[in-house]
């Protein structure tokens, strides 16, 4: 096995080693005690990863409301694997360990290693002994056996098991468990509950494990410390006792004088309500696939459909769904609800059950293949063949201004159109790496990548991510317009034209491309496909008529 983890940018850090476990607990323990002193409650917080670090740092950050002084010390803690162990000395040297387009996240993470001192990390899990309460940021993933059929996926349990029986093993008896992972609804009393009490029970310990549920609903981008700290929390506990706990505790942490908790009877409440919105979500943004390719058909614009819908205030978070929906979230929370109604609640008649949120994400992950038929369609009516095309792929990540490429709607269009032999090229102002294609073979698992689905799709581990689109640009058949990212919105036809250096196949996933610029594309010689948008066809046929007259 290797001895040494890699972060993102390839600086290795050596595995620490079995005998220097005793000496780093009694560093912990050391500062712990100090903290006390001081009056603050230690925090620990599993799983430094895109959730559990900025959580972690939010803590540490907190003030007492009557002294103003800080009251929380926080050790953030992460299992020494070659995979994952390189984000303790990150954020020891009180760097964040996760890439975020939110100027707070940096500073805040300095300010409480540096400054404050009261955030420290450890890969060392004895110090859950010290702990008053701990909250859990550890993955639980859906996997999928198939493309487009989300039935078949399983929900992946082990980190999160192993973590409820790492803590039921060491915590004081009288500490507070919040587990802030998405789960499987039932996952709190019935899985995690269970595996606590067991080890209490292994350890002579009477009382029952103060355990409580409570989602995150952090949205990746510019807002990410707000949308932990300043935005609406829903929470219960395992018993009355647990469920005081927990609302003390983020009454303590999150500006919930500004946005009410909403504190629910059972724990599988606080679950499922998390499973159902984005449920509801990842349905909306699906419905409007039908009426996309209906659009596309017969003469409509959907974008503008949209638009005038949106004018009702009821109706106003309509969304158009581009090429895919992605994000860590919506592809995987309704499969969390419908493994758990078999798995976990013991329900036979799911498929009977469960119609709607099932389709809904087969459809949102299979959106981006549609991608590939317009390009090659583009490209056709050029008289030229996807096979062999030079095509730039514009936005890596899923959402737009977001560095975040997570089961972005951009990967499957990029597989889909590698597997028909078109060349890639990539451009994202704000990805720096695309680990889902340079590192397929173990990101985000092993064989866990989409490659699985493709053929031919080998040669993507060397694909990289250009940062100037002029050049990026030059010689390209086609571009994919795949996320509305800020610099794509001001693209002038004339540039792009001119920095290709003849005319190419322009292909719109977002609505990105005013009317004005899509009759400008077409009378530079391009031609134009667009998810959703079937009045295209009537403006290229205004500039042809209008150049034949
Ligand atoms: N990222 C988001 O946008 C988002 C939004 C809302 C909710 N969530 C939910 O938050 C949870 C965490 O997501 P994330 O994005 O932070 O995942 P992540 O994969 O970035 O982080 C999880 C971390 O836990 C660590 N870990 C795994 N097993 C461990 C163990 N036994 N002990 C200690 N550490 C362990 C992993 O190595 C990793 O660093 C998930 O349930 C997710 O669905 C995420």
């Amino acid at each position: 096995m290797s001895q040494y983890s890699a972060n993102p940018a390839g600086e290795k850090f050596p595995l620490p080693k079995p005998e220097e476990y005793a000496q780093e607990y009694q560093r912990i323990e050391a500062l712990v005690q100090a903290a006390r002193k001081d009056g603050k409650e230690i925090v620990v917080v599993m799983g430094v990863g895109f959730v559990g670090a900025v959580m972690a740092a939010i803590v540490a950050d907190t003030i007492d409301k009557a002294t103003g002084k800080p009251s929380k010390f926080v050790i953030g803690c992460q299992r020494p694997s070659p995979r994952s162990y390189w984000k303790i000395p990150m954020l020891s040297r009180g760097e964040s360990p996760v890439k975020a387009e939110d100027p707070e996240v940096d500073p805040m993470i300095a300010r409480c290693v540096k400054d404050k001192k009261t955030l420290v990390a450890t890969y060392n899990a004895d110090s859950l002994r010290l702990a008053d309460c701990v909250v859990v940021d550890v993955q639980c993933d859906y996997s999928k056996q198939e493309l487009g059929n989300m039935r078949t996926g399983e929900a992946d349990m082990n980190a999160l098991e192993a973590t409820m029986k790492t803590i039921g093993e060491k915590i004081q008896p009288n500490c507070l468990v919040l587990i802030e992972t998405t789960v499987a609804p039932g996952t709190t009393e019935f899985v995690a509950w269970p595996i606590m009490k067991k080890a209490f029970a292994t350890r002579g310990i009477d009382s029952v494990p103060l355990l409580s549920h409570s989602f995150e609903r952090v949205m990746p981008g510019r807002e990410y410390v707000s949308s932990i700290r300043d935005f609406w929390r829903v929470c219960s506990g395992c018993t009355p006792e647990a469920r005081e706990r927990v609302v003390k505790f983020l009454k303590e942490v999150l500006n919930t004088e500004k946005f009410p908790l909403t504190v629910m009877d059972r724990p599988i409440e606080s679950e499922t309500t998390k499973i159902v919105e984005n449920s509801y979500r990842a349905t909306t943004l699906a419905f409007l696939n039908e009426w996309s390719l209906f659009a596309e058909r017969n003469g409509v614009d959907l974008i503008k459909v949209i638009k005038a819908i949106k004018m009702r205030p009821t109706h106003s978070n309509m969304i158009f769904p581009g090429p895919g929906v992605g994000g860590y979230c919506l592809p995987k929370d309704g499969g969390l609800g419908f493994w758990a109604y078999k798995h976990i609640l013991g329900f036979e008649d799911g498929d009977a059950i469960f119609k709607i949120t099932p389709t809904a994400i087969d459809i949102n992950d299979t959106r981006g293949l549609h991608v590939a038929e317009l390009t090659r369609d583009a490209l056709r009516n050029m008289g030229r063949y996807i096979a062999g095309a030079e095509v730039l792929i514009c936005g890596a990540s899923y959402r737009q201004d977001v560095g975040d490429t997570r089961y972005s709607g951009s990967e499957m269009v990029v597989r889909k159109l590698t597997e028909m032999g078109a060349e890639m090229r990539i451009h994202d102002p704000y990805v720096d790496h695309w680990y889902e294609l340079e590192q397929q073979d173990v990101y985000p698992a092993p064989g866990h990548s989409w490659s699985r689905f493709f053929r031919n799709q080998e040669g993507l581990v060397h694909a990289t991510v250009q940062k100037d689109l002029a050049q990026a640009i030059k010689g390209a058949e086609a571009v994919i317009l795949a996320v509305p990212h800020e610099p794509y919105l001001k693209l002038n036809p004339d540039d792009v034209v001119n920095w290709a250096g003849a005319p190419l196949a322009v292909i719109d996933c977002f609505g990105i491309l005013s009317d004005d610029k899509i009759r400008r594309y077409f009378e530079l010689g391009c031609e134009v496909k667009a998810l959703g948008r079937g009045h295209i066809q009537r403006i290229k046929k205004e500039v042809k008529g209008a150049s034949a007259g």
